[in-house]
């Protein structure tokens, strides 16, 4: 029977008996109604960390690390204190494999719907964890931004690592193991915070001592990525100044220019 002739019929009481029952349905379906989802984390810039507060990398200067460290994809890059995922996201989109380390577990979550909703999660992965107890030998390229005492208590962590791995940090140095690069971005480039210088380290193979080559004898001392020492070379001896990067060794001894490389515990000059 149509609603009109039921009205009709029954007259005001049913109406009224079908308006209670309508507003009693749409009273219990409010709270259902009222329980919204749980808002999205939102970090803010400068927020505590374990050891470091949270401050994000500019885009630009991301970018430009990963362009120093020359990130391409058979690399695997660390970020050791990840924030919101972003090296790790752009490393991936670079066709690296990457892994963030970061110890706040809400920004672990989030890295992880970043990393989603760029789709590379299949390539970026996060950890929670602190990363003075993350073994971080894997990588071939590590990234940063944390503080310079932070940097240089990974330092002997760092230079044991083999031999060619780039380190990037924004910012930051490793006291006197200078750079091998330094960008510094402007705001023209975009980089409109304080942030804005990339450093790179390139691990130098552990080279110092003496060498016999068919060229002579070779005495080296090494400072980070910096040779001295002797080259004795047909009956003389010449002083030579000279740099290590990765396994690649450059010396000038004697007005001549020496280009090597160490293959294994061998060094071969060309
Ligand atoms: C300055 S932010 C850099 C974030 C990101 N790497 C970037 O460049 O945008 C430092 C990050 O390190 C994290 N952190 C601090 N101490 C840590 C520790 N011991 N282990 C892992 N992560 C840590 C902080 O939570 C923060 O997200």
């Amino acid at each position: 029977m149509p609603a009109a002739t039921l009205i009709r019929r029954t007259g005001p009481l049913l109406l009224c008996l079908l308006l209670a029952a309508f507003s009693a349905a749409m009273s219990a379906a409010a709270p259902a109604q009222a329980q919204k989802a749980p808002a999205a984390y939102e970090p803010s810039s400068g927020q505590p960390g374990k050891d470091v507060v949270w401050v994000p990398t500019p885009q630009v200067v991301v970018d430009k690390m990963l362009d120093m460290a020359r990130v391409r994809p058979s690399d695997f890059v660390m970020d050791l204190g990840s924030g919101d995922g972003r090296t790790v996201i752009t490393a991936a989109k670079r066709g690296a494999r990457a892994l963030g380390v970061e110890y706040n577990p809400d920004m672990v979550e989030l890295s992880r719907r970043n990393a989603e909703k760029e789709g590379v999660a299949a390539k970026a992965s996060f950890i929670k964890a602190d990363l003075f107890e993350t073994d971080f030998s894997g990588a071939s390229v590590i990234t940063m931004f944390l503080l310079p005492d932070i940097n240089l208590k990974l330092r002997p962590k760092i230079l044991a690592l083999k031999p060619g791995t780039r380190i990037v940090s924004n910012s930051f140095n490793m006291a006197d193991w200078q750079a091998d690069e330094t960008a510094t971005l402007s705001n023209d480039a975009g980089c409109t915070t304080s942030w804005c210088t990339a450093l790179l380290w390139i691990v130098p193979a552990r080279i110092a001592g003496i060498h016999r080559i068919p060229q002579g004898e070779l005495t080296l001392k090494q400072e980070f990525q910096i040779l001295s020492g002797t080259l004795r070379t047909e009956g003389k001896i010449f002083a030579l100044e000279g740099k290590v990067r990765g396994e690649d060794i450059t010396f000038n001894a004697g007005g001549r220019k020496y280009i090597g490389r160490m293959n294994g515990k061998r060094l071969e000059l060309r």
